[in-house]
């Protein structure tokens, strides 16, 4: 049966893992550093420009978004972790609700981590995946913002980053490259989604 992810709609935000209760549709979460794009990517994959809000202000998004396609999964809007800008105690907040939501939530299919495309690799992203193999929280990486730059200089920074991953990691998780704004490499992500479900 065809999904068609336009049709996503604000579901309900939560302040805590333990609020949300009764979910019986699989949730696709997205988490990253805060600005790296996690709320402009589901607002790009749903093609609505302010289904999820969005900023260039680190720490825009405060609580745990739900957004529901077609009644067939959710995606989820996490807070983003660890920017300098934003303050130390909502640093901590933000960094309680995602490790919790990520560790007790009964639904979550996968969780995607952004990974921001324009930069060299960030021990903060390193580190938060190590914690999700730990934690046994499974995860696809989701490269954002190829647009930023040149093509050789995304390549390094890629390339870069999943030597640094598989440094810790026997088997490599899926990567994604994206642009939101360039609405490049969407396609991939919302099949790769839709034949998840089909094969649950
Ligand atoms: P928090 O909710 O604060 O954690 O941030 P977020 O990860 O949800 O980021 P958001 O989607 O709000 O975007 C942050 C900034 O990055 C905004 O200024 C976006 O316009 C910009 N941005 C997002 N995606 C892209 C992209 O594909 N290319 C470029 N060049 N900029 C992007
Ligand atoms: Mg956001």
């Amino acid at each position: 049966m065809p999904m068609d992810f336009n049709k996503a709609k604000f579901y309900k935000s939560f302040g805590s893992v333990d609020q949300i209760k009764n979910n019986h549709l699989p949730e696709f979460a997205f988490i990253g550093r805060s600005n790296v794009g996690k709320s402009s990517l589901i607002n790009a994959l749903c093609e609505q420009k302010k289904l999820a809000k969005t900023s260039s202000n680190p720490g825009k998004t405060q609580l745990i978004n739900f957004f529901e396609v077609e009644e067939r999964l959710f995606l989820v809007d996490l807070p983003g972790y660890g920017y300098a800008k934003v303050s130390k105690s909502k640093r901590e907040l933000f960094e309680g609700i995602i490790s919790d939501y990520l560790v007790k939530s009964s639904n979550l299919f996968v969780v995607f981590v952004l990974v921001d495309a324009s930069i060299p690799p960030q021990n903060i992203d390193l580190d938060f995946i190590n914690w999700c193999g730990q934690f046994k929280v499974p995860i696809s990486v989701v490269f954002t913002k190829t647009d930023k730059r040149k093509a050789k200089q995304i390549q390094k920074n890629t390339d870069d980053f999943i030597r640094a991953v598989s440094l810790n990691w026997a088997e490599l998780p899926l990567f994604f490259e994206t642009s939101s704004n360039k609405k490049e490499g969407l396609d991939n992500l919302v099949n790769w989604i839709i034949n998840s479900i089909h094969n649950v």
